[in-house]
Protein backbone atom coordinates (compact mmCIF):
# COMPACT_ATOMS: atom_id res chain seq x y z
CA UNK A 1 0.00 0.00 0.00
CA UNK A 2 1.40 3.69 -0.71
CA UNK A 3 1.48 5.75 2.35
CA UNK A 4 0.45 9.58 1.10
CA UNK A 5 -0.52 11.12 4.58
CA UNK A 6 0.54 10.56 7.85
CA UNK A 7 -1.35 11.76 10.91
CA UNK A 8 1.35 12.61 14.29
CA UNK A 9 -0.08 12.05 17.81
CA UNK A 10 1.58 14.58 19.76
CA UNK A 11 3.03 17.49 18.94
CA UNK A 12 5.95 17.83 21.64
CA UNK A 13 9.23 16.99 20.96
CA UNK A 14 9.40 14.20 19.14
CA UNK A 15 6.09 14.69 16.93
CA UNK A 16 6.89 18.17 15.86
CA UNK A 17 10.34 16.59 13.98
CA UNK A 18 8.29 13.67 12.84
CA UNK A 19 5.74 16.11 11.25
CA UNK A 20 8.20 17.97 9.83
CA UNK A 21 10.60 15.39 8.14
CA UNK A 22 7.46 14.17 6.87
CA UNK A 23 6.11 17.25 5.32
CA UNK A 24 9.80 17.99 3.58
CA UNK A 25 9.83 14.31 2.11
CA UNK A 26 6.11 15.06 0.57
CA UNK A 27 3.90 13.38 2.82
CA UNK A 28 0.69 15.17 3.77
CA UNK A 29 0.93 15.50 7.81
CA UNK A 30 -2.08 16.10 10.25
CA UNK A 31 -0.58 16.61 13.71
CA UNK A 32 -2.81 16.28 16.40
CA UNK A 33 -1.99 17.25 19.93
CA UNK A 34 -5.25 17.70 22.65
CA UNK A 35 -3.56 21.52 23.45
CA UNK A 36 -4.07 24.04 20.86
CA UNK A 37 -0.93 26.07 22.36
CA UNK A 38 1.16 22.82 22.13
CA UNK A 39 0.13 22.68 18.04
CA UNK A 40 1.04 26.35 18.00
CA UNK A 41 4.47 26.18 19.65
CA UNK A 42 5.17 23.19 17.75
CA UNK A 43 4.13 25.26 14.11
CA UNK A 44 6.24 28.02 14.93
CA UNK A 45 9.05 25.40 15.66
CA UNK A 46 8.75 23.67 12.57
CA UNK A 47 9.27 27.00 10.96
CA UNK A 48 12.40 27.98 12.83
CA UNK A 49 13.54 24.79 12.12
CA UNK A 50 13.17 25.06 8.40
CA UNK A 51 14.00 28.01 8.38
CA UNK A 52 17.91 26.92 9.56
CA UNK A 53 17.75 24.54 6.96
CA UNK A 54 17.22 27.14 4.59
CA UNK A 55 19.98 29.37 5.88
CA UNK A 56 22.01 26.18 6.06
CA UNK A 57 21.23 25.59 2.28
CA UNK A 58 20.25 22.30 2.80
CA UNK A 59 16.32 23.02 1.11
CA UNK A 60 15.13 25.69 -0.84
CA UNK A 61 12.88 28.87 0.62
CA UNK A 62 10.17 27.02 -1.61
CA UNK A 63 10.89 23.82 -0.15
CA UNK A 64 10.63 25.27 3.08
CA UNK A 65 7.04 26.71 2.17
CA UNK A 66 5.46 23.85 0.43
CA UNK A 67 6.57 22.03 3.59
CA UNK A 68 4.83 23.61 5.60
CA UNK A 69 1.82 24.16 3.58
CA UNK A 70 1.82 20.28 3.89
CA UNK A 71 1.02 20.39 7.50
CA UNK A 72 -2.13 21.04 8.89
CA UNK A 73 -3.30 20.76 12.89
CA UNK A 74 -5.92 19.09 14.88
CA UNK A 75 -7.33 19.17 18.02
CA UNK A 76 -9.11 15.66 16.61
CA UNK A 77 -8.52 12.33 16.59
CA UNK A 78 -10.80 11.37 13.71
CA UNK A 79 -8.63 13.96 11.59
CA UNK A 80 -5.83 11.60 12.28
CA UNK A 81 -8.03 8.39 12.08
CA UNK A 82 -8.28 9.31 8.07
CA UNK A 83 -4.88 9.48 7.18
CA UNK A 84 -3.12 6.52 5.27
CA UNK A 85 0.24 5.74 8.56
CA UNK A 86 -0.48 6.88 12.48
CA UNK A 87 2.22 7.80 13.82
CA UNK A 88 1.57 8.63 17.87
CA UNK A 89 4.48 10.18 19.49
CA UNK A 90 2.56 10.87 23.13
CA UNK A 91 4.20 10.87 26.07
CA UNK A 92 6.07 8.05 27.22
CA UNK A 93 3.24 6.38 29.38
CA UNK A 94 1.44 3.40 28.24
CA UNK A 95 -1.71 4.05 29.69
CA UNK A 96 -1.83 7.69 27.36
CA UNK A 97 -0.90 5.17 24.53
CA UNK A 98 -3.27 2.70 24.80
CA UNK A 99 -6.34 5.27 25.35
CA UNK A 100 -4.98 6.97 22.23
CA UNK A 101 -4.92 4.14 19.96
CA UNK A 102 -8.78 2.80 21.40
CA UNK A 103 -10.32 6.57 20.69
CA UNK A 104 -8.63 6.07 17.18
CA UNK A 105 -10.31 3.01 16.34
CA UNK A 106 -13.48 3.52 15.60
CA UNK A 107 -12.85 6.48 12.74
CA UNK A 108 -10.29 4.04 11.32
CA UNK A 109 -9.53 2.95 7.79
CA UNK A 110 -9.16 -0.34 7.27
CA UNK A 111 -6.33 -0.23 6.06
CA UNK A 112 -4.55 2.13 7.99
CA UNK A 113 -1.06 0.63 9.57
CA UNK A 114 -0.57 2.00 13.60
CA UNK A 115 2.72 2.55 14.95
CA UNK A 116 4.11 4.14 17.74
CA UNK A 117 7.20 6.12 18.66
CA UNK A 118 7.41 4.56 21.40
CA UNK A 119 11.20 4.46 22.65
CA UNK A 120 10.82 0.91 25.24
CA UNK A 121 6.86 0.54 25.58
CA UNK A 122 6.43 -3.08 24.26
CA UNK A 123 4.77 -2.96 20.77
CA UNK A 124 3.30 -6.91 20.72
CA UNK A 125 1.09 -5.40 24.31
CA UNK A 126 0.47 -2.03 22.71
CA UNK A 127 -1.06 -3.54 19.16
CA UNK A 128 -3.33 -6.29 21.26
CA UNK A 129 -5.68 -3.96 22.22
CA UNK A 130 -6.22 -2.73 18.99
CA UNK A 131 -8.52 -4.30 15.96
CA UNK A 132 -4.97 -4.78 13.55
CA UNK A 133 -2.15 -6.20 15.66
CA UNK A 134 -0.76 -7.10 12.10
CA UNK A 135 -1.02 -3.91 10.77
CA UNK A 136 0.51 -2.27 14.32
CA UNK A 137 4.75 -1.79 14.74
CA UNK A 138 7.41 0.50 16.62
CA UNK A 139 8.71 3.52 14.80
CA UNK A 140 11.34 5.04 16.57
CA UNK A 141 12.90 8.46 15.44
CA UNK A 142 15.73 10.19 17.73
CA UNK A 143 15.94 13.24 18.61
CA UNK A 144 16.40 15.83 17.14
CA UNK A 145 14.09 14.34 14.08
CA UNK A 146 15.70 16.56 11.13
CA UNK A 147 19.23 15.92 11.91
CA UNK A 148 19.82 12.02 13.40
CA UNK A 149 20.03 9.73 10.60
CA UNK A 150 18.41 6.65 12.67
CA UNK A 151 14.88 5.14 12.84
CA UNK A 152 14.35 1.67 14.61
CA UNK A 153 11.28 -0.45 13.17
CA UNK A 154 10.05 -2.71 15.55
CA UNK A 155 7.83 -5.86 14.88
CA UNK A 156 5.38 -6.80 17.53
CA UNK A 157 4.55 -10.26 17.39
CA UNK A 158 2.03 -10.71 14.84
CA UNK A 159 2.96 -7.83 12.49
CA UNK A 160 2.85 -8.81 9.09
CA UNK A 161 5.38 -8.58 6.01
CA UNK A 162 3.41 -5.93 4.33
CA UNK A 163 3.21 -3.43 7.15
CA UNK A 164 7.09 -3.59 7.73
CA UNK A 165 7.87 -2.91 4.40
CA UNK A 166 5.49 -0.03 4.04
CA UNK A 167 7.35 1.44 6.98
CA UNK A 168 10.43 0.91 5.67
CA UNK A 169 9.81 2.62 2.52
CA UNK A 170 8.52 5.65 4.32
CA UNK A 171 11.95 5.46 6.52
CA UNK A 172 13.59 5.46 2.68
CA UNK A 173 11.63 8.20 1.43
CA UNK A 174 12.94 10.20 4.40
CA UNK A 175 16.35 9.55 3.46
CA UNK A 176 16.99 8.30 6.48
CA UNK A 177 18.28 4.45 7.52
CA UNK A 178 16.37 1.80 9.31
CA UNK A 179 17.64 -0.42 11.98
CA UNK A 180 15.09 -3.81 12.34
CA UNK A 181 14.89 -4.34 16.04
CA UNK A 182 12.30 -7.36 17.89
CA UNK A 183 10.14 -6.51 20.27
CA UNK A 184 12.04 -6.49 24.05
CA UNK A 185 12.08 -3.95 26.41
CA UNK A 186 13.66 -0.87 24.71
CA UNK A 187 14.45 -2.46 21.47
CA UNK A 188 18.52 -1.74 20.23
CA UNK A 189 19.42 1.87 21.18
CA UNK A 190 17.66 2.76 24.44
CA UNK A 191 18.72 -0.95 25.67
CA UNK A 192 22.47 0.71 25.30
CA UNK A 193 22.15 4.14 25.66
CA UNK A 194 19.79 4.10 28.84
CA UNK A 195 22.46 2.11 30.76
CA UNK A 196 25.12 4.15 29.72
CA UNK A 197 23.40 7.23 30.69
CA UNK A 198 22.01 6.06 33.84
CA UNK A 199 25.72 4.68 34.95
CA UNK A 200 27.11 8.55 34.03
CA UNK A 201 24.54 9.30 36.71
CA UNK A 202 25.29 7.14 39.02
CA UNK A 203 29.08 8.49 38.78
CA UNK A 204 27.87 11.47 39.82
CA UNK A 205 25.44 10.34 42.34
CA UNK A 206 28.67 8.47 44.01
CA UNK A 207 30.94 11.55 43.72
CA UNK A 208 32.91 9.83 41.22
CA UNK A 209 33.04 13.17 39.50
CA UNK A 210 31.10 16.42 38.78
CA UNK A 211 28.45 17.15 35.99
CA UNK A 212 31.48 19.17 34.14
CA UNK A 213 34.02 16.54 34.19
CA UNK A 214 31.64 13.61 33.71
CA UNK A 215 30.33 15.29 30.31
CA UNK A 216 33.53 16.15 29.35
CA UNK A 217 35.13 12.69 29.88
CA UNK A 218 32.80 10.98 27.51
CA UNK A 219 32.76 14.22 24.90
CA UNK A 220 36.88 14.08 24.70
CA UNK A 221 37.61 10.63 25.94
CA UNK A 222 35.27 8.67 23.79
CA UNK A 223 34.02 11.25 21.13
CA UNK A 224 30.31 11.70 21.90
CA UNK A 225 28.98 14.77 20.44
CA UNK A 226 27.21 15.25 23.68
CA UNK A 227 28.31 13.92 27.27
CA UNK A 228 25.47 11.67 28.79
CA UNK A 229 24.29 14.27 31.77
CA UNK A 230 23.77 16.59 28.81
CA UNK A 231 22.29 14.22 26.42
CA UNK A 232 20.15 13.28 29.75
CA UNK A 233 18.53 16.85 30.18
CA UNK A 234 18.44 16.83 25.99
CA UNK A 235 16.06 13.99 25.99
CA UNK A 236 14.12 14.68 28.92
CA UNK A 237 14.84 12.82 32.17
CA UNK A 238 11.56 11.94 32.97
CA UNK A 239 11.88 9.92 29.56
CA UNK A 240 15.37 8.55 31.04
CA UNK A 241 13.79 7.33 34.14
CA UNK A 242 10.82 5.89 32.45
CA UNK A 243 12.77 4.20 29.96
CA UNK A 244 14.57 2.54 32.84
CA UNK A 245 11.75 1.43 34.48
CA UNK A 246 10.51 -0.26 31.36
CA UNK A 247 14.30 -2.31 31.49
CA UNK A 248 14.39 -3.18 34.95
CA UNK A 249 11.36 -4.29 35.37
CA UNK A 250 11.12 -6.22 31.21
CA UNK A 251 14.33 -7.70 32.40
CA UNK A 252 14.04 -8.32 35.79
CA UNK A 253 17.74 -7.37 36.32
CA UNK A 254 19.61 -5.28 38.55
CA UNK A 255 21.78 -3.42 36.38
CA UNK A 256 18.70 -1.68 35.20
CA UNK A 257 17.90 -0.24 38.71
CA UNK A 258 17.45 3.38 37.74
CA UNK A 259 19.55 6.00 40.33
CA UNK A 260 18.29 7.58 43.22
CA UNK A 261 19.57 10.42 42.06
CA UNK A 262 17.91 10.11 38.47
CA UNK A 263 14.58 9.27 40.27
CA UNK A 264 14.78 12.55 42.60
CA UNK A 265 15.51 14.77 40.09
CA UNK A 266 12.30 13.87 38.08
CA UNK A 267 10.26 14.15 41.62
CA UNK A 268 11.63 17.95 41.95
CA UNK A 269 10.47 18.37 38.53
CA UNK A 270 14.32 18.99 37.09
CA UNK A 271 13.19 17.25 33.78
CA UNK A 272 16.23 19.17 31.45
CA UNK A 273 15.91 21.04 28.83
CA UNK A 274 12.29 21.56 28.81
CA UNK A 275 12.12 22.71 32.88
CA UNK A 276 14.99 24.78 32.26
CA UNK A 277 16.34 23.32 34.65
CA UNK A 278 18.45 19.56 34.84
CA UNK A 279 21.99 17.79 35.85
CA UNK A 280 22.37 21.64 34.31
CA UNK A 281 20.85 24.94 34.84
CA UNK A 282 19.04 26.91 31.08
CA UNK A 283 17.30 29.72 33.27
N1 LIG B 1 16.20 20.78 13.14
C1 LIG B 1 16.95 20.94 12.04
N2 LIG B 1 18.29 20.98 12.07
C2 LIG B 1 18.89 20.92 13.27
C3 LIG B 1 18.19 20.76 14.46
C4 LIG B 1 16.78 20.69 14.37
N3 LIG B 1 16.02 20.50 15.45
N4 LIG B 1 19.08 20.70 15.49
C5 LIG B 1 20.30 20.81 14.96
N5 LIG B 1 20.20 20.94 13.61
C6 LIG B 1 21.29 20.97 12.64
C7 LIG B 1 22.04 22.27 12.63
O1 LIG B 1 21.43 23.20 11.78
C8 LIG B 1 23.40 21.84 12.13
O2 LIG B 1 23.35 21.72 10.73
P1 LIG B 1 24.70 21.85 9.81
O3 LIG B 1 25.47 20.58 10.03
O4 LIG B 1 24.17 21.98 8.43
O5 LIG B 1 25.43 23.04 10.29
C9 LIG B 1 23.58 20.46 12.72
O6 LIG B 1 22.26 19.99 13.02
C10 LIG B 1 24.41 20.50 13.98
O7 LIG B 1 23.78 21.38 14.89
P2 LIG B 1 24.55 22.52 15.71
O8 LIG B 1 25.72 23.01 14.93
O9 LIG B 1 23.56 23.52 16.17
O10 LIG B 1 25.01 21.80 17.02
P3 LIG B 1 25.93 20.58 17.25
O11 LIG B 1 26.99 20.45 16.23
O12 LIG B 1 26.29 20.70 18.67
O13 LIG B 1 24.94 19.32 17.05
C11 LIG B 1 23.40 17.72 17.79
C12 LIG B 1 23.77 19.20 17.76
C13 LIG B 1 23.09 17.25 16.38
C14 LIG B 1 22.14 17.63 18.63
C15 LIG B 1 24.61 16.90 18.37
O14 LIG B 1 25.00 17.44 19.59
C16 LIG B 1 24.28 15.45 18.58
O15 LIG B 1 24.32 14.64 17.67
N6 LIG B 1 23.97 15.07 19.84
C17 LIG B 1 23.60 13.71 20.21
C18 LIG B 1 22.16 13.50 19.89
C19 LIG B 1 21.72 12.12 20.23
O16 LIG B 1 22.44 11.28 20.73
N7 LIG B 1 20.44 11.86 19.94
C20 LIG B 1 19.83 10.58 20.26
C21 LIG B 1 19.16 10.70 21.56
S1 LIG B 1 18.43 9.17 22.00
C22 LIG B 1 16.95 9.20 21.29
O17 LIG B 1 16.51 10.14 20.69
C23 LIG B 1 16.17 7.96 21.49
C24 LIG B 1 15.21 7.99 22.58
O18 LIG B 1 14.23 7.26 22.49
C25 LIG B 1 15.43 8.69 23.85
Amino acid sequence: MEIRSVGVVGAGQMGNGIAHVMALAGYEVCLNDIDQGALDKALALITRNLDRQVSREKISAAERDTALARIRTSLSLRDVAQTDLVIEAATEREEVKHKIFEALLPDLKPETILTSNTSSISITRLASRTDRPERFMGFHFMNPVPVMQLVELIRGIATDKDTYESCLSVVERLGKTAASAEDFPAFIVNRILMPMINEAVYTLYEGVGNVNSIDQSMKLGANHPMGPLELADFIGLDTCLAIMNVLHEGLADTKYRPCPLLTKYVEAGWLGRKTQRGFYDYR
